[in-house]
């Protein structure tokens, strides 16, 4: 056997503590039948008060978001950790980096808990650090080495933020990939971007935001040798894109949006950035979580929207929103599967847990890795505005 890289482990089983796949749960967990659940969690966080404070991301299922104390994107989410220095406990209602990036931001007396270590993302999987820095000596080796500036998504593992703090590059989310990259840019003369791990969002954002041609870009493959390009289209490339993507936002399809287009006039297409370059271009409106919630909240009645981002949000929104006619962009995408592992279950437990003093599922990033990958993430917090996509 050669490489460990990418482990290819069941989701939540065996042992891989570095694989956002995560380990399976050790919890004594109760029925998800017991009906007394929601009574529960509610007993737990009462009891915890002000000690606790819980996150949870768009994409969370309802029946855990009724208890989180502030909803976001992960920029939001990730501002609000830090923001809150007073709370011993975070409870992190999203998927492991998130709650890594929660670890990195708050104080070292503050402990934070993801309900289910299974949470992870396959995206984030997507890069791993060994391949990153393979890559990084090939591009060494390219002659590249004082032009290129990692820039990573924030959907990605605690060492690849760390991995940019220590070589000058920066993290960013679905609302602010533009400023980071202007930021990158500025960085060097005739900059290139290293783009990490999700392909879509940096190529939306090179093309539909900086004015960037398809040719300025090109996909590096960790998986072949020199990333499978040639020496003269990395010479030539401006943004080099990891080759990753999201699971979810990767299904959508322009045709889809071709027939919605036929059968729902008038309806206006609102996606995420992390969708294909072929959707994102068929699309009224493109932006993260909080942009799309916004853009639906300030919305005259009767407006009709196909909308490509997480089935829960896009159910939520329907929900709230009778007075507009809401439609999901696809009929076969799911939801998220590893934002849907954390369940009424899981938080209970883990807020019961903390009510006898036990912290269960902590995510503690390694102090070295920490402050490097806190440079990088300070760098993002530090960007001057916000984009308008947020
Ligand atoms: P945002 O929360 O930044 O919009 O990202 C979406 C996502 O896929 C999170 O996993
Ligand atoms: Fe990862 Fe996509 Fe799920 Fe977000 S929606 S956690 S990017 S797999």
């Amino acid at each position: 056997m050669t490489t460990v890289d990418l482990p290819l482990l069941p989701l939540g089983r065996g042992q891989d503590p570095s694989s956002e796949r995560g380990v399976e749960c050790p919890g004594d967990l109760p029925a998800a039948s017991d009906p007394d659940l929601v009574a529960r969690a509610r007993a737990a966080k009462d009891a915890l008060g002000d000690r606790v404070f819980v996150l949870g991301h768009h994409y969370q299922r309802d029946e855990v978001i009724q208890f989180a104390d502030v909803t976001g994107d992960s920029f939001k989410l990730a501002r609000e950790a830090a923001a809150r220095p007073d709370a011993e406990y975070v409870v992190f209602c999203g998927v492991h980096f998130m709650a890594e990036s929660a670890d990195i931001l708050t104080a070292p007396h503050q402990q934070v808990v993801l309900p289910d270590l299974a949470a992870g993302c396959s995206m984030a999987d997507m890069a791993r650090l060994a391949q990153v820095e393979r890559a990084w000596e090939a591009l060494a080796d390219a002659g590249l080495a004082d032009s290129v500036v990692p820039v990573t998504y924030m959907n990605s593992s605690a060492d690849i933020k760390a991995f940019c703090g220590r070589h000058g590059g920066v993290v960013c989310t679905s609302s602010n990939a533009e400023v980071a990259l202007e930021w990158a840019f500025g960085q060097k003369p005739d900059a290139k971007v290293l783009f990490l791990p999700d392909q879509h969002l940096g190529r939306n954002t090179a093309v539909l935001q900086m004015g960037m041609s398809l040719e300025d870009c090109v996909v590096w493959n960790p998986l072949l040798p020199g990333g499978g390009l040639p020496a003269e289209q990395l010479r030539d490339a401006r943004m080099i894109l990891w080759k990753g993507h999201c699971s979810v936002h990767g299904r959508f399809a322009p045709e889809v949006v071709d027939e919605l287009r036929a059968t729902m006039p008038g309806v206006r297409v609102l996606v995420h950035p992390e969708c294909r370059h072929e959707v994102v271009t068929r699309a009224d409106e493109v932006g993260s979580t909080e942009y799309i919630i916004k853009a639906v909240e300030a919305a005259p009645p009767g407006t009709r929207w196909a909308i490509g981002t997480e089935l829960n949000l896009v159910r939520r929104l329907a929900e709230d929103h009778p007075e507009q006619e809401i439609a999901f962009l696809d009929k076969t995408v799911c939801y998220c599967s590893t934002m849907n592992r954390i369940d009424l279950p899981h938080l209970v437990w883990a807020l019961e847990s903390l009510v006898t003093g036990t912290v269960v599922n902590r995510i503690e990033v390694d102090p070295d890795t920490e402050r490097e990958a806190l440079v990088a993430l300070q760098r993002m917090l530090d960007l001057p505005g916000r984009s308008h996509r947020d």
